[in-house]
């Protein structure tokens, strides 16, 4: 009997929503990958048959996002979470500086690991104003000497996102970009490093993707162990050890399904379209909802607000529950709402959403 499956309006934050399509084709292949009458999990990491798959979806990561010559594609696992500690472990020494935008937690995260290993100091912060903005170029305080700059590409907790980069000079600019890799066009060479948690924009959890000037991995530290050197993964292609061969097949597929939809500026253009029918609402609510992010900074990926009121605040998120929206509450550490509008999320999602908003608005004025 064939099951009616009903997918759910599903705005986690990340993991969170999967292209239908990449999940459909992943079912089919599952049992039987390509021919070889096994699962792509089952197979040999050194077997021509995943090698094609780990060699395809560095060349389309390549391809799509523009990656010049210079740069490496990595992959590696520990999340961005890891990547906070093998940064400062990498490139800075004791007493060595690098200087880090503070534009939310995972922006602290990263900064509190880099002060087990050099002088960190904080380049600009908007803390102050409650993380609600991105920092004007003018505020980057930072200096030629520094071994590094870092920022966070997308706050995914406060909902905010650097609409344009600044451009560094000689000073390595490293971005954590795990909420809104490939939700847009980025001009790599901009930065010395981009990295990302895949399960958000790239696929499931377990892949951590980085993109590396080669200039950084030869000036890399060298008394660390293997498998936290960047040098370790660029001289093995990512096979020194078993990647997560699953994750990187799917990441492969996320890819495809991009590239077949018409490439990031069209993704691009898809998720300002998302994200502006529910800033919309916020907008024309008067005040009935109240938008975390300052205008300019808004993120087309993490939509957080407020209700006028905490009780109503927490009707709307029962009620959104209900009506069958998942992942609508904001983090832990902030409370409040938030929808996560990935590249996955369907329009459908967020046009349902936006029309509850309307509705519980004039249900409860
Ligand atoms: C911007 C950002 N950086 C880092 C992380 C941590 O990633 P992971 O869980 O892959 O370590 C997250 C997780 O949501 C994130 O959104």
């Amino acid at each position: 009997m064939n099951q009616v499956i009903q997918r759910a309006y599903n705005f986690n934050a990340g993991p969170s929503a999967l292209p239908l399509p990449v999940l459909e084709k992943a079912q089919q292949e599952l049992i039987d990958f390509r021919g070889t009458g096994m699962s792509i999990m089952e197979l040999s990491h050194r077997s021509a048959a995943y090698e094609e798959v780990h060699n395809q979806a560095i060349s389309l990561l390549k391809e799509m996002l523009g990656v010049p010559e210079d740069y490496e594609i990595l992959f590696l696992q520990g999340g961005a979470s890891l990547q906070f500690s093998m940064i400062p472990m990498n490139f800075l020494k004791q007493g060595e500086k690098a200087g880090y935008i503070m534009t939310g937690s995972w922006s602290e995260k990263a900064f509190a690991e880099a002060k087990l290993f050099g002088t960190p100091y904080e380049a600009a912060s908007t803390k102050a104003g409650k993380y609600k903005e991105i920092p004007g170029f003018d505020e980057l305080k930072y200096n030629p000497d520094d071994r590094y700059l870092h920022l966070t590409s997308n706050n995914t907790i406060y909902g905010t996102q650097w609409q344009d980069f600044p451009d560094t000079g000689d000073v390595p600019l490293i971005a954590d970009m795990s909420s809104d890799i490939f939700s847009k066009p980025i001009d790599v060479s901009k930065f010395a490093m981009i990295y990302a948690g895949a399960q958000k924009n790239l696929g499931p959890s377990g892949v951590t993707l980085v993109i590396i000037r080669k200039d950084m991995i030869e000036k890399a530290n060298t008394n660390i162990p293997t498998m936290l050197k960047y040098s370790t993964y660029s001289k093995n292609n990512s096979l020194y050890n078993t990647p997560p061969t699953f994750g990187i097949y799917m990441l492969g597929e996320v890819l495809n399904w991009v590239k077949e939809l018409g490439g990031l500026t069209e993704v691009n253009r898809r998720n300002e379209e998302k994200a502006a029918l529910i800033y919309q609402v916020i907008d024309q609510s008067n005040g009935f909802y109240v938008g975390h992010a300052e205008s300019s900074s808004r993120s087309l990926m993490n939509i957080t607000f407020r209700l006028k009121d905490e009780e109503l605040e927490k009707k709307f998120l029962a009620d959104a529950k209900k009506e069958g929206f998942v992942g609508v509450n904001g983090h832990r550490s902030v409370g409040g709402c938030r929808a996560s509008t990935y590249n996955a999320v369907p329009y459908e999602t967020c046009k349902a959403f936006s029309e509850f908003m309307v509705q519980f608005q004039n249900n409860h004025k």
